[in-house]
């Protein structure tokens, strides 16, 4: 059976650099025989956390956030990088996820990607966003992608023009679908 990856943007833009990324990351994920679902936090309307919302009852985008995440084996996440850190839209989803018990994000494999117009690529947010993850037991790979210079970075067929990198993407990728494939069995 393929590695089911589930993937999500931290960034609710229709032009977004990091769904740019998240893009190519799935072509390349779809190529080396892994089923890719995208979804779109636009489309998951979460009110800010509150325990007293909880307490009438979990909203139904956050009942539908755990569906999807329950039904993969793994979450790529692609996230900007908001003042050094991640936006809170992403903090927002998982801290509704983590309410539920069990932990729906608990042994899930993740990855990280971030993609920013700026010269360190987004890669202060993601060690933010590797602990609140790792708290929740998802075994976040070792391995992260952060693309500089992103608002140049991508081709018309939307790979990455600097060869290198794009081969850095894929290779990533890969190591991250073998791990998947390894822990499953
Ligand atoms: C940013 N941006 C940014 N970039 C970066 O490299 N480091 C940072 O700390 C920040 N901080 C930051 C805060 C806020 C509130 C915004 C809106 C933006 C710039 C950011 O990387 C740029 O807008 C990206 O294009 C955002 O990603 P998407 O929407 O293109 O995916």
């Amino acid at each position: 059976m393929a590695a089911k990856i589930l993937a999500f943007s931290g960034s609710l833009r229709k032009d977004s650099l990091n769904r740019k990324l998240l893009w190519q990351a799935g072509q390349l994920a779809a190529f080396h025989g892994a089923e890719f679902r995208e979804i779109n936090l636009n489309d998951f309307e979460l009110p800010f956390y509150n325990s007293e919302i909880q307490e009438v009852g979990f909203p139904a985008a956050a009942d539908r956030l755990k569906a999807e995440v329950d039904e993969h084996d793994a979450i790529l996440i692609v996230s900007p990088e908001y003042n050094h850190s991640f936006p809170a839209v992403v903090k927002n989803a998982i801290d509704w996820l983590s309410r539920y018990r069990p932990n729906p994000l608990s042994g899930k494999q993740g990855m990280l990607m971030s993609a920013s117009p700026g010269m360190v690529g987004g890669n202060r947010g993601l060690w933010h966003l590797r602990q609140p993850l790792e708290v929740c037991g998802v075994h976040v790979h070792p391995n992260m992608f952060s693309l500089a210079n992103a608002g140049d970075a991508f081709a018309d067929d939307g790979t990455l023009k600097d060869a290198a990198m794009q081969r850095r993407l894929e290779e990533t990728i890969i190591s991250y679908i073998h791990l998947i494939d390894k822990v499953r069995r």
